[in-house]
Order: C-alpha cells, then structure tokens, then sequence
C-alpha cells in the first residue's frame, strides 16, 4: 500500500492546529470523561472517535479540543475514569508535551457515593473520598465510611 494512503488510514479522526487530544481513553468511559470535563457545555470545536483499535485497550476511544488546554485538577479527574489516558498537548500541528494522569489522594465532589443512604445522596453536600487503592480505584466516603469501587463509580 502507498505511504501516503496508509498515513490516512491511520489518522482515523483528522489532526488539529492547537489544543488538546486525550488519546487511550477505555471505549466505555468516553461519555463519562466528555462529561466530567464539561465538554457537552464548551464552544471549542471538538471531535472524538470511539471503538478504534488499540493494542492496549482492545477498543479505545479519543478526545481531540481544539484551543483548550486542561488544569492539573481537571487533568486529575479524568484519571479517576480513564486511568490508562494520554494526554498530548498540540502546538501549530506538533505534539509538543504528553501527560500522563494521576489519581489525586482525595477526590471533591465529581463522583457519586455508592450508598443510597449516603446523606450525599440525599441532601445539597458535595461528596468527598479518600482513594484508598488507584489500580483498580476505590473511593472511601468521608461522610458515611463506605467503599465505592472502579465499576461502580458514577459522575455527580
Ligand atoms: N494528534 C492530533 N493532531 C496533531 C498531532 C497529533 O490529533 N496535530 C494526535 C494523533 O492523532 C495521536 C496523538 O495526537 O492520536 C498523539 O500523536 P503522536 O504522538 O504523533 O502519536 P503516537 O506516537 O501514535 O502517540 P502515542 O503512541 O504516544 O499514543
Ligand atoms: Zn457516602
């Protein structure tokens, strides 16, 4: 096959000038993650694909936003559900920096407690967790002490 052809097959979502592509993401927490960074409520031109091949993740999906560059703490979110993200930040069509994420030790609000009873779940108090394991992610809830683990973690 022509270089040029397979160089086109390869980028199956088109490269942007500046911004950020979050690449690696676990195809199943694509609309967890465009949700807890808010970018159903932005202006930025975005553009994402889902179930693309990935040798790491089986099926992986990828965020690109143009013209946005994320915070350390919004970049610690999306470790919270995609643990296995990359970020790359792009400058004039050039990859100039790539990020890992990171679980951050305590996490404020953004997921919900597991715990029906919770009084998050039943009244205006914004969750707080202590992240007692990152691989696979459990969360203890400052308020009522139970565990809220990875496959259960919903966004607040
Ligand atoms: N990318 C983009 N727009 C650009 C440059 C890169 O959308 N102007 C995207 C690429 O499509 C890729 C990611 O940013 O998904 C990282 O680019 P690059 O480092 O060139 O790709 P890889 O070497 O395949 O990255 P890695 O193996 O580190 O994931
Ligand atoms: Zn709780």
């Amino acid at each position: 096959m022509k270089d040029h052809i397979k160089k086109k097959l390869k980028l199956k979502v088109s490269a942007i000038k500046d911004g950020t592509v979050i690449d690696h993401i676990n195809a199943l927490s694509l609309f967890k993650v465009i949700k807890i960074l808010g970018l159903d409520k932005i202006k930025n031109q975005i553009t994402f694909g889902t179930n693309l091949d990935s040798a790491k993740l089986g099926r992986k999906a990828i965020i690109k936003v143009s013209d946005k560059f994320f915070k350390d703490d919004e970049i610690d979110k999306i470790a919270l559900i995609a643990p296995h993200a990359k970020l790359n930040i792009i400058e004039d069509y050039e990859v100039v920096e790539k990020r890992i994420v990171e679980i951050p030790d305590v996490i404020h609000g953004i997921a919900k407690c597991f715990n029906p009873k919770c009084i998050t779940n039943n009244e205006e108090i914004s969750t707080c967790f202590q992240v007692i394991s990152k691989e696979p992610v459990r969360l203890k809830c400052h308020y009522c002490e139970k565990i809220t683990g990875q496959d259960q973690i919903k966004i607040k």
